[in-house]
């Protein structure tokens, strides 16, 4: 399976090391020209390229870039290909923007809405990436951590589930992209570097939460 990663940051460099460690073909893009990007990725095991390219010859594209770029992100050519949203709204780097910061919708919904015909699964997004260097393990070692992924489609999320597997960590079905919200920034999950059963209870306690019943109210509201 080819995987592309765009972007090419600490995120970015993490899971093309980890996936490409896992056998996986992996092509990176960065933003413009890939030249600067080509030897620190091959050294990882993986290929620089351009956004085109990597979108053309990708079976699924990992998004690693700042949120606050997803509108660059080339819509009609992700046209039927399963998008990993790894994204979250970080205000140091993305600015105040409270199109992103709204507690209606997860941030993931509007990737999808920018991405209208993509599959868009939001995974990978929660963990720092110093932790996802640190605690990949085959499947099966103890004290293995785990990552959640939200998703529409049960056919989607299960080809995510496997891809998490591969990269070393037991997948967690968090429910629909709206449930995103329960990883974004705010959320107990969001940083968190736990195994399956305690990202389980922290999915479970997010609506009795602060923030989840902030999140449950704007939605009330909204109608
Ligand atoms: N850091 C973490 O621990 C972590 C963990 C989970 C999720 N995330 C999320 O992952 C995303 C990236 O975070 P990061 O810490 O890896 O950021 P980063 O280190 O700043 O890297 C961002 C990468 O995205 C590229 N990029 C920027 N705009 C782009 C565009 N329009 N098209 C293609 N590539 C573009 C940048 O390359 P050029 O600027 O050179 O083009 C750079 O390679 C963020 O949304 C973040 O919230 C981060």
């Amino acid at each position: 399976m080819k995987l592309g990663i765009i972007g090419a940051g600490r995120l970015g460099s993490v899971l093309t090391r980890l996936a490409a460690s896992a056998g996986y073909r992996v092509l990176v893009a960065r933003s413009g020209d890939p030249a600067p990007i080509a030897a620190r990725m091959q050294a990882l095991g993986a290929e620089a390229v351009s956004v085109d390219t990597l979108v053309d010859e990708s079976d699924a594209v990992i998004l690693a870039l700042p949120l606050g770029n997803y509108r660059m992100l080339p819509a009609e050519a992700l046209r039927g290909k399963l998008v990993l949203d790894a994204m979250n709204y970080w205000w140091a780097s993305d600015g105040i923007r409270d199109d992103l910061n709204d507690p209606r919708t997860s941030t993931s919904e509007l990737v999808q809405a920018h991405l209208d015909g993509a599959r868009v699964v939001k995974a990978l997004s929660h963990m720092g990436y110093q932790d996802l260097e640190d605690e990949a393990r085959p499947t099966g070692m103890p004290e293995r951590k785990a990552i959640a992924i939200a998703g529409d489609h049960s056919d989607d999320i299960e080809q995510v589930a496997r891809l998490v597997d591969d990269l070393g960590f037991d997948p967690v079905a968090a429910g629909p992209l709206s449930a995103g919200i329960m990883l974004e920034p705010g959320a107990e999950a969001f940083g968190a570097d736990v195994a399956a059963t305690q990202l389980r209870d922290m999915l479970d306690g997010f609506w009795t939460s602060q923030r989840g019943i902030i999140v449950a109210r704007a939605r009330a509201n909204s109608g």
